[in-house]
């Protein structure tokens, strides 16, 4: 089965692996596709038929103290994604999406994860503020029942083993693992906004996520409330992520290894990002969601491994809605930002308001992405159902909350770059020149100083912080784009781009990460370290 996609997917390594930061310029011209497609061998159902389901909202098992917990167990099932056809999934409590999290903003919440799937397991919460021990360390695991402990087992196990990484000698002494259960506690003292958790295994965090170990968790609070913005059945969050399956019904995924248990890393021809070719949304083939002819408040996370997004709504007549953007990755902006086409990375999200109220009753709005081909261009449609009152606004001003820093407050600039290179002697991706190595302190920055990091890429990187959320300042030495509005924890670096963001480090302690979040890159290298201190 691998080896037959491997023929057919070639090409776009070659691109890759020898494109320096010289040719750049060339790749800037190209489509912003990171990555192969994996070809589905299953029927696939025709778009816009099955219904848009919305994740089921985590109830918590009780309260102690004013923090609010939470159970989730991650197990293998069986679900129906494509009509007719049965497909395993690692989940977080047996749906994918897993279940949605929603608190309010600093009220803590603490999440118990049982891991009951046959690898070790890690959660991170994207975007989240927290504490370094609840962050996700990729070492910091969770084994399962039976998973050799001894630290050289579980080293060997977890990715860090001999074979690939002996050369490096990847060993973590600040690993912290545990066995079958983990506390993970949020103070959620931050923004209101969206969030969502993943796996973060070192090694292995694009097959997790592939095989479905992601779900949303929304942050609110009164003031954002007050805002009048669409809310209820008028509020969607909507995962968006791509994926490819076998005859069989199960997960395509080029792994070297199929377990996840020993020998990380993907085929050759998927060493820039695995794509696929059907489009899902919360779990679901190209759905359709009914809706009133009002405004919508639509909640996008880009979920997808590699794929990136170039999204637009489109009427019947052909006639583009606008995009009202209210919020970014960390929250909402200052005031709305008016879209036709939004791009959007993998990590991403996007707060949007749409208005459907200029569309006849039983017309269809098409979601799709300008830079899919073929079935990708399709991500999902919105059937208008009636008429209906509509009391939502979207205020001129949406926060007053933002940072105010600017440029004059960094202390320091520091420069990055992102781009292919060597690790243990094959294909990797690298940050200033070194694959990840968790023993290694990259950067190391001072609680509450400012600075502005530099990052340049020699292909598409989306580039992620943990714990902070930052400002975009320029693009290439120019004025960012208007999608970099407000607070965002992910950067889209174009193909030959040097971005700069501007942030505070701020909130706690300890050892976070800072990588690219194709997730298959991550996987190969294009992650490292900063501490605060
Ligand atoms: Cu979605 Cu390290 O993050
Ligand atoms: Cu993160
Ligand atoms: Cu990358």
């Amino acid at each position: 089965m691998a080896r037959r996609q491997v023929l057919y997917a070639g090409g776009a390594l070659g691109a890759v692996a020898v494109a320096g930061l010289t040719t750049a310029n060339a790749l800037a011209r190209r489509p912003p596709r990171t990555g192969a497609d994996l070809s589905s061998r299953v029927r696939l159902p025709p778009p816009f038929q099955v219904p848009l389901p919305l994740p089921p909202v985590l109830k918590p098992v009780g309260t102690t103290g004013g923090i609010d917990r939470y159970e989730i167990t991650q197990r293998e099932v069986t679900a129906e994604i494509l009509p007719g056809v049965r497909t395993p999934l690692w989940t977080y409590n047996g749906t994918f999406p897993g279940p949605t999290i929603e608190s309010r903003r600093g009220r803590p919440v603490s999440v118990r994860h049982r891991n009951e799937l046959p690898v070790p397991t890690v959660v991170h919460l994207h975007g989240g503020r927290t504490p370094a021990a609840s962050d996700g360390y990729p070492t910091d695991l969770v084994l399962p029942d039976g998973w050799p402990d001894a630290a050289r087992g579980a080293h060997r196990m977890s990715g860090m083993h001999g074979m690939e990484h002996g050369a490096q000698g990847m060993h973590d002494p600040r690993a912290v693992r545990s066995r079958l259960t983990r506390d993970y506690t949020f103070p959620l003292d931050q923004r209101p906004t969206l969030l969502w958790y993943h796996d973060h295994r070192m090694d292995f965090t694009a097959p997790a996520i592939w095989r479905g170990l992601a779900g949303l968790h929304i942050v609110r609070d009164d003031a954002e409330e007050a805002l009048g913005l669409p809310s209820g059945p008028r509020e969607l969050p909507l995962m968006i992520g791509d994926r490819a399956f076998h005859a069989d019904g199960t997960l395509a995924y080029p792994s070297l290894d199929p377990t996840l248990r020993k020998e990380p890393g993907v085929e050759e021809p998927y060493l820039a990002g695995v794509l696929g070719d059907v489009i899902l949304v919360n779990g679901a083939p190209w759905p359709v969601h009914e809706v009133d002819a009002a405004r919508y408040r639509l909640r996008v996370l880009n979920a997808s491994n590699a794929r990136h997004y170039e999204l637009a709504a489109v009427a019947e007549d052909g006639r583009r809605l606008d995009l009202i953007q209210v919020g970014a990755d960390q929250g909402l902006l200052a005031e709305p930002v008016r879209h036709r086409v939004l791009p959007i990375a993998p990590a991403e999200r996007y707060d949007l308001v749409v208005d459907f109220s200029g569309i006849p009753v039983g017309g269809l709005v098409k979601v799709v992405n300008r830079l899919g081909a073929g079935r990708t261009r399709d991500v999902m449609a919105f059937r208008i159902a009636r008429k209906a009152t509509d009391d939502s606004r979207v205020p001129r001003v949406l926060s007053t909350d933002l940072p105010t820093w600017s440029r004059s407050d960094a202390l320091r600039v520091r420069d990055f770059s992102f781009r292919a290179g060597r690790m243990n002697g094959g294909h990797g991706w690298v940050i200033g020149g070194k694959p990840f190595d968790p023993a290694r302190t990259d950067v190391t920055v001072r609680l509450g100083d400012v600075e502005v990091w530099r990052l340049v890429a020699d292909i598409h990187h989306p580039v992620h912080l943990h714990l902070v959320g930052f400002k975009v300042l320029s693009r290439s030495g120019g004025a960012p784009l208007p999608h970099d509005a407000g607070l965002k924890d992910t950067v889209s670096l174009r193909p030959g781009e040097s971005v700069e963001i501007l942030t505070r480090f701020d909130g706690y302690r300890g050892r976070y990460l800072f990588h690219c979040h194709n997730a298959e890159h991550e996987d190969m290298g294009m992650m490292a370290n900063f501490e605060v201190v």
